[in-house]
């Protein structure tokens, strides 16, 4: 972690609201301790969770001891992945209290859908796991929130899955920034564009016997079960999901927010809607998000999730030229009165495994500070999502407080701050 990166983390917590609350060391309550010390890990979702776990399965001094999923399918697949790469099967399990009970585990790997992110990592925190959650790494704002405080209060890592704050070109980039490489930046735009097909309409039917689907819907208040809606569709349902700005926007609009040096915004903006298929999907196929920062700055991240034209990741916009970043952390630097490219700089990675590497590093060193991703940078990059989302769903222009990203005189849009949850699931910080 650069020393930028390191002070800024620290200062931002100072400020923060939660900057008051107790701070225990890791060996209060953690295991490991250590620069090589065993690392236990168990993993939550086995989707994008297969690639976790034998991401961690690889690094050094790590093992993983559980893999979890309400689909047994999947766990059963999973157990003959990761021992083929670590040559130890681990257990497959459906419920992953079992790996918050197992005193041998230091980390909770979350890849289950969205709905589940917040409420597993506060549980984890307050068994005394650290977590590496996936992106987008809260349902609503209000879970974002409390995750940073149970991170807080039990000292734990929790870093999120936006694995491109750990890729060498992207650090690059971000520090040529901060040195003033295009001038001061005012704007950033972003995009996601894919070609993705409808979903037609569900019917009622009984879950497969393989899922476990009151599990599956945990924190989630009950629905029948429906035939479209799993596995990875729920991404488009308002009750489990975030749309596509949650799911691939909440990546690059993390990439803004950092080159913008930029927290909460104080205003933001929404057009879009259904516009491809009449079908059953609630959320956006076609969606553009303005974000206004103090300081005039701004960021729009632009989603076109059934049409490909086009292309695009990240732009920064500076007073003295332009700064394009490609997937991989590649980027070019544009001057500025001629727009001629004046240096083209490659990269190759998206920097999974160096993200994996730097939470066995923070914990290892008993130092959430060391995290690229730490959840509080985390959660203020997943609520612009989630601001975006209730701009569209409100029809409002949101105002809201800069220091902390809540929406100012506006009721109904403080209505989707929180959501309702299934008896006995609200988290809850202990
Ligand atoms: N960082 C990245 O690049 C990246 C890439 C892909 C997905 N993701 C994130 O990973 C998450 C999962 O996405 P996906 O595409 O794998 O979805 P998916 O629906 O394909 O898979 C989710 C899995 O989680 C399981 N699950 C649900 N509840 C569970 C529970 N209580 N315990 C254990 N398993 C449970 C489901 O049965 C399913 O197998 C999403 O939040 C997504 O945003 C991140």
């Amino acid at each position: 972690m650069s020393q930028v990166h390191r002070r800024r983390f620290l200062d931002t917590s100072a400020k923060g609201a939660l900057a008051g609350l107790a701070l225990n060391s890791f060996a209060s309550t953690g295991r490991a301790q250590g620069a090589n010390s065993r690392i236990v890990v168990g993993v939550m979702g086995l989707s994008r969770g297969r690639a976790l776990a034998v991401g961690f399965a690889k690094q050094p001094n790590v093992e993983v001891k559980y893999v979890c999923d309400t689909d047994s399918t999947r766990s059963e697949s999973a157990v003959k992945l990761v021992e083929g790469t670590a040559k130890k099967a681990p257990q497959a399990i459906t419920d992953f209290r079992r790996i918050l009970d197992d005193k041998d585990v230091d980390i909770l790997v979350c890849a289950a859908p969205n709905h589940w992110h917040a409420p597993a990592t506060i549980m984890a925190c307050n068994a005394g796991k650290h977590v590496y959650v996936e992106k987008p790494c809260s349902h609503n704002p209000h879970e974002g929130e409390l995750m940073v405080q149970a991170a807080r209060k039990h000292n734990r890592c929790v870093q999120m899955g936006s694995q491109r704050r750990s890729g060498d070109g992207f650090k690059r980039a971000m520090q040529e920034l901060r040195d003033g490489v295009i001038g001061r930046v005012y704007l950033s735009k972003s995009w996601y564009l894919a070609i993705r097909g409808e979903i037609g309409r569900g019917t009622p039917a009984d879950p497969p016997a393989a899922l476990d689907y009151d599990l599956w819907q945990g924190p989630a208040p009950r629905t029948p079960y429906i035939s479209n809606r799993i596995h990875y569709n729920w991404h488009w349902f308002w009750q489990w999901g975030n749309g596509e700005l949650g799911n691939n926007g909440v990546h690059t609009l993390d990439l803004c927010r950092w080159g913008l040096n930029a927290d909460y915004p104080i205003r933001v903006s929404s057009s879009g809607g259904r516009y491809r298929y009449n079908d059953d999907q609630e959320t956006p196929d076609t969606h553009t998000v303005c974000f206004e920062f103090e300081g005039d700055r701004k960021a729009v991240w632009e989603g076109t999730s059934c049409n490909r034209h086009g292309s695009g990741f990240v732009a920064f916009y500076g007073e003295k030229g332009a700064m394009d970043l490609d997937q991989n952390g590649g980027y070019r630097i544009y001057d500025g009165p001629k727009d001629k490219l004046i240096r083209e700089e490659t990269a190759s990675s998206r920097g999974d495994n160096e993200h994996f590497a730097n939470l066995l590093d923070a914990i290892r060193n008993d130092d959430p500070s060391r995290l690229n991703a730490e959840i509080e940078i985390g959660h203020k990059s997943t609520l612009l999502c989630h601001l975006g989302n209730i701009a569209h769903r409100t029809g409002h222009v949101l105002n809201c407080n800069k220091k902390n990203g809540h929406i100012l005189y506006d009721d109904k849009a403080m209505e989707l701050w929180k959501r309702e949850y299934a008896p006995d699931w609200e988290p809850k910080v202990l």
